[in-house]
Formats: structure tokens, C-alpha cells, sequence
């Protein structure tokens, strides 16, 4: 399959060198050496950025690997809230600002680092008075306000697990993740606010809870007066944290122990719980966020991410605040009140990283550049790019319109399950529009053929990783055989689900999934998951569902769809099934098109043949067809 991908790379090359002080006077000043000195020691090269966090006691050896096992940091004891937080707090960011948020209405809320420590105590004595002890799930469900990241270091401070479920998330999907993780407490709040409208989060939580037996008690935290009214189960957010003790000392935490699940899309209908423990996370999102941003003591710092993703865990909330950053956050769309809100926001707030989606970026390029050009962008340093390919001409728009051709661009790749960024160029290094870049230091990462053999330039092949990282998943809950597939599926190597190319000098190219799961605007929707939607309406007998490439969001949803006997197609009905998957899984993953049809394309064994739907809907060679039924 990898083959029809081939590219011709190596005449279309283009490259952008930035300025010259960018890499004098950066963290990794030369990336080749910095490389070399990994591979010469891995522990040793890994054991020296440990170094540079507070542990309550150090490691008996950095890393143990027992294919497909590993184990950073063994025995070492610590709390990952303490280097986000206390050591800041009690040092010199002491009054340095840690996150400035802002909301719809231009409201504005700033914690230093003092302030968000103390926040973060009272809310975890708060949690431990509703019985929540270390090792128990704590389901967040929230939007993009500061408790929702106060409430996930107040887990991790007491050694609670947290689960959090993007606030886009429908009923049966939050219903899902809830039983998977047997979360005994549910954090929510009344509302989010999106494009001037309150989108009810408190109402999903309700109807989630309908099957969901684990849960003792669920938090909610009401933004909207007249106060809405609690049910039995329900406490309000303020009332939890009021007469509490200021106090709540980090719980010491093994490198080992589990710091979250975060729930993401598989190739089967349930989504994968994936396991990240203290340590490694720690060390791997803290050693990204300061150098791949090169991150400086008076940088503003934006991701536009939820924290309801992996993006949020790592690069708003863990890497950044354990690197002692000022974090900026927003409710705010990209669009509104205007689709200059967000450039507006960086003239505002000074913001000189910031890190985006390319969906976002295509977005904006179709709105026009006379947007950003109403702002001053000029307090932007480095720009960032994650969660799907950042197309050459997305990119060269983002580089000249927004970054004025001064900002170096880092196209981060990586995923849920390696936890921190795993791919990209370094400042400093030349970039290639198109391409991700290199294997970061601490990284081995390849483009290979069936057999495991690194492929020729131009050639595409399966992107693995082939040595443990510090932040790699441990495990996914509940299912370790689906842990096992990533490593066992190709020998010896991480097999990420991604077809690649890579160039003469090594630098990767991400073409895209090699699986079942789409990629719509960043996010990752399971087809299964979207068909089982589907067939749960009573007017659906089959369905099948491809991604289609969209210009703006990368894909779109199509379904095929056969219907039961006395149901009509048409208009009517397609509103409907959009509907109904808008409720269960949320607006990410309605199907845009839906197609009804007599019959679908199975295997002699029965199994849907995605591949050849979607070959004929892009009028594409559909490749090896032998395996079809007739
Ligand atoms: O296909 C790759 C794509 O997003 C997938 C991981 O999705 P998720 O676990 O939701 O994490 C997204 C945020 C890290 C990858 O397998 N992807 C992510 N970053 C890039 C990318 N594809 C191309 N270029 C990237 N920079």
C-alpha cells in the first residue's frame, strides 16, 4: 500500500533558512552534535535533563526495556505538580504570571504562579473531601477556563488519575470513556461559551451518567447566574473548595505510577485508553516545551489546543508550567466576534510562541490576509504546527502572513501515545515547507518497508519509532494486547499508523493515516466509531465511512450508508442520522456527506473494504481488489 504513495521530493525542494541569531542564541545550538550525544548514551543523555526537575528521590537506573516494556526512571519518587508549580512558587516566578486567560466577553484572568498553586491545593483538598484517594479516576469535562487545568493538577498533586473528555464530546462518547476508566468523580460545568452561545455541558453529563455506575459524585462548577440548580449527586465547584485547608502537600509519586488516561480513536469501535505515568511524561514534555520552542523566561505562550486533547495535556498545561512558562489560554474561537479575534489576541497579549493546527491555518488563509494585517504580529518569535501534515502552502502563508518571514516554524509531529513531540526541525535548522523535519534528540525514528528495511529517499513506507522514549504510553487500559499491537505489528518497532516518505538529508514527510482512523481538522475520529453511531439509528442496517479530503479541515466525514427495509432516503433523513451522531459523539464527528446506498464492498470474509469506497469516490486506482466478494 505504501508504494502508491511514492513522491517526487527531491526537484519540488524548497528551504528557508532563519536568521542566524535564532540558533546563537538558542537552547540546542546545534542539533546534529546534541543528536550524536544522545545515541552515544541514551541514559546518560536522558538522565541529565531529569536532572534539571526536583525529584523527592532520584532513580536507580534511567531506563529498563523489556520489549515491549519500558520502565524511565526506576524507583524514583516525585510529584509532577511540585515542578510545575512549588518550585516556581517558591523561588523567583513567584509573581511571574502563569496563565492569563481570557474569555468571549474580553473578561481577563491572570494566576501567578503563587496564585494558581494555591488554587490548585484548595481544589486538591477539596477533591480528597469527596473520598478521592490515590489511583482513583477523576473524569474532567469542562471547557477551556483555568479550573479545567487547575482541577487536572489538583489530581495529579494528590495522585488521582485524571481523565479528561473534550467538552466537544457527545453523550454516548463521554458515556464511553467514563465506564472504560470507572471514574468515580465527575468535574463539569454548567456551560462553555462558543461563538457567543452557551453549549450546555452540565445537561451531556446528566444524560451520560444514565449508565454509568462508578460515579459517586459529580462537581459542577456554574458560571451563569441565575445558578442553575444541583441534583442529589451534584456539588457545586465553590462550595467543594471553600472551608478546605490552604495547604495540600504533593502526594510522592513512583516514576512509574499512572498520571492519566487520555482517551484517543482506535481502528475498533472503543477508543483507546492511553496510560502515561509521572516520570517519563514528566521529563519528555518539560525537555520538548523548553527547547523544540525554545522557550525563554519572557516568552507569552499560546497553544490554541483544548486540554481535552493530548496537545493540552503536554503543551498547555504539564510541559509548559514545568518549564516555568506564562501560559496563555482562550475560550475565544478562531472567528469570533471576527476572524481577526485570535491576531487581535496576540497583539494584546504580546504572545511570542504560538502554536496552532494547520486546520486553523487553512482556515484563516481562506478568510484573506487582510485579517492579520489589521494587528501588530511583531511580538511574535517561533510558530508551531500540530496534528496533521502543514501543506507546503499552508505553510509558506503561515511563515510570511503571520510570522512577517522572521518566525522559524516547528511541524511538530507525534501523538496521544508518544506524549511529547517526537519529530520536527529544530530552531536554528533549515526548513523544508512539507516537511516535518528529524527525529529530535532522544528519538529514533525511521521510515520503513514491510520487511523493516529503511526506505530509499522518495520512497513511502510506515514511520516507526525503534528505541523507547521517556513519555511513550505504558499501556492502554484495560487492553494491553492493543499496547502489544504497537509494538508487535512490525518487529522490534513503535508502529505509529502513519505512511511517510523521507528525503536524502532525512527529513520526514507525514502523508498521512495508514488506518481506519480519520484525521478531520486535527482531530482523530475512529471510522468504527462513526459507523456504530450510525447503525444504532433505527433507519440504518449498514454503514461504511471514509475520510475525503477536504481543503480546509484536511478531511471530511463521508458515510455510505444502506438502510432498512421501510425507511426512505433523502434529505430528511440525512439531517437526521447527522443529528443523531452530533448527539452521541459530538459535531467533530458527523458525517458532512452521507450517501445512501444498496451495497458496500466486502471482502469474501465480510469485512468492509474502506479502501476501495474511498478509491472511488477520488477516482482512484482502488489498488489490489482480489479480496473483493464478487
Ligand atoms: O497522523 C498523525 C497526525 O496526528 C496523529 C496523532 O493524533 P493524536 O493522537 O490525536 O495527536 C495529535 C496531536 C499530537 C498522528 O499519527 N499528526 C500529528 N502531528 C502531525 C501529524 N501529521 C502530520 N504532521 C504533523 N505535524
Amino acid at each position: 500500500m505504501a508504494e502508491r504513495f511514492d513522491v517526487k521530493l527531491i526537484e519540488k525542494e524548497k528551504r528557508y533558512y532563519p536568521d542566524p541569531s535564532y540558533k546563537e542564541n538558542a537552547w540546542v545550538k546545534d542539533y546534529q552534535k546534541m543528536y550524536d550525544e544522545f545515541i552515544a548514551d541514551p541514559s546518560a543523555f536522558w538522565g541529565k535533563i531529569a536532572e534539571e526537575l526536583d525529584w523527592f528521590s532520584t532513580w536507580d537506573r534511567v531506563m529498563e526495556w523489556n520489549y515491549p516494556y519500558a520502565r524511565w526512571f526506576l524507583n524514583a519518587k516525585l510529584n509532577i505538580t511540585y515542578n510545575c508549580l512549588d518550585r516556581h512558587a517558591k523561588n523567583h516566578r513567584r509573581n511571574k504570571a502563569a496563565l492569563i486567560w481570557r474569555g468571549e466577553n474580553g473578561e481577563q484572568r491572570i494566576y501567578t504562579y503563587q496564585q494558581l498553586y494555591k488554587a490548585v491545593m484548595r481544589c486538591a483538598n477539596g477533591l480528597k473531601n469527596l473520598g478521592v484517594k490515590k489511583g482513583d479516576c477523576v473524569c474532567i469535562y469542562m471547557p477551556l477556563i483555568p479550573e479545567q487545568l487547575i482541577v487536572m493538577l489538583a489530581c495529579a498533586r494528590i495522585g488521582a488519575v485524571h481523565s479528561v473528555v473534550f467538552g466537544g464530546f457527545g453523550v454516548s462518547a463521554l458515556n464511553t470513556r467514563i465506564n472504560d476508566a470507572q471514574a468515580k468523580i465527575v468535574v463539569t460545568a454548567d456551560i462553555a461559551m462558543r461563538r457567543g452561545k452557551s453549549i450546555p455541558l452540565k445537561s451531556v453529563v446528566e444524560d451520560a451518567l444514565i449508565n454509568a455506575p462508578s460515579v459517586e459524585k459529580v462537581v459542577v462548577l456554574r458560571r451563569r447566574e441565575p445558578l442553575v440548580e444541583l441534583q442529589d449527586m451534584e456539588i457545586d465547584y465553590q462550595e467543594m473548595i471553600r472551608d478546605v485547608p490552604p495547604e495540600c502537600p504533593p502526594e510522592v509519586m513512583d516514576a512509574e505510577d499512572t498520571l492519566f488516561i487520555l482517551y484517543t480513536s482506535g481502528s475498533t469501535g472503543t477508543p483507546k485508553g492511553v496510560v502515561h505515568t509521572c516520570g517519563g511524561y514528566m521529563v519528555g514534555t518539560y525537555y520538548t516545551t523548553k527547547n523544540i520552542f525554545d522557550l525563554k523566561e519572557n516568552d507569552v505562550y499560546w497553544c490554541t489546543a483544548d486540554p481535552g486533547w493530548i496537545t493540552g495535556h503536554s503543551y498547555i498545561l504539564y510541559g509548559p508550567l514545568a518549564a516555568g512558562a506564562t501560559v496563555f489560554i482562550t475560550e475565544l474561537t478562531p472567528d469570533f466576534p471576527d476572524p481577526g479575534s485570535w491576531w487581535k489576541l496576540i497583539e494584546d497579549e504580546g504572545i511570542t510562541v504560538f502554536y496552532t493546527a494547520p486546520t486553523a491555518i487553512r482556515m484563516f488563509m481562506k478568510m484573506g490576509e487582510s485579517w492579520p494585517k489589521k494587528y501588530n504580529l511583531g511580538s511574535l518569535r517561533i510558530l508551531g504546527s500540530v496534528g496533521e501534515p502543514l501543506n507546503p502552502e499552508a505553510f509558506e502563508w503561515y511563515y510570511h502572513v503571520i510570522g512577517g518571514g522572521r518566525c522559524p516554524i516547528v511541524d511538530t509531529w507525534w501523538q496521544t501515545e508518544t506524549g511529547m513531540q517526537m519529530i520536527t526541525t529544530m530552531i536554528g535548522e533549515p526548513m523544508k515547507p512539507g516537511f516535518a523535519g528529524k527525529p529530535i534528540p532522544g528519538v529514533v525514528a525511521d521510515v520503513i518497508t514491510k520487511d523493516g528495511k529503511s526506505v530509499p529517499p522518495g520512497k513511502g513506507g510506515f514511520l516507526v519509532i525503534k528505541e523507547p522514549w521517556p513519555a511513550m504510553l505504558r499501556t492502554v487500559y484495560k487492553n494491553d494486547e492493543r499496547y502489544r499491537k504497537y509494538w508487535y505489528t512490525l518487529d522490534n518497532v513503535y508502529m505509529a499508523g502513519d505512511l511517510a516518505v523521507k528525503d536524502a538529508e532525512g527529513y520526514i514527510m507525514i502523508l498521512g493515516r495508514a488506518d481506519d482512523i480519520i484525521i478531520v481538522a486535527g482531530h482523530n475520529i475512529g471510522t468504527a466509531e462513526v459507523e456504530s453511531a450510525l447503525v444504532s439509528h433505527k433507519a440504518v442496517a449498514e454503514a461504511a465511512v471514509i475520510g475525503k479530503p477536504d481543503p480546509v479541515r484536511g478531511n471530511i466525514i463521508k458515510a455510505f450508508v444502506i438502510l432498512r427495509v421501510g425507511f426512505r432516503a433523502g434529505e430528511k433523513l440525512v439531517s437526521e442520522l447527522q443529528y443523531h451522531v452530533r448527539m452521541m459523539l459530538g459535531p467533530i464527528a458527523v458525517p458532512s456527506e452521507i450517501e445512501f446506498v444498496d451495497k458496500l464492498p466486502k471482502t469474501r470474509s465480510g469485512k468492509i473494504m474502506r479502501r476501495v469506497l474511498k478509491a472511488k469516490e477520488l477516482g482512484m486506482d482502488p489498488g489490489d481488489i482480489s479480496t473483493l466478494e464478487e
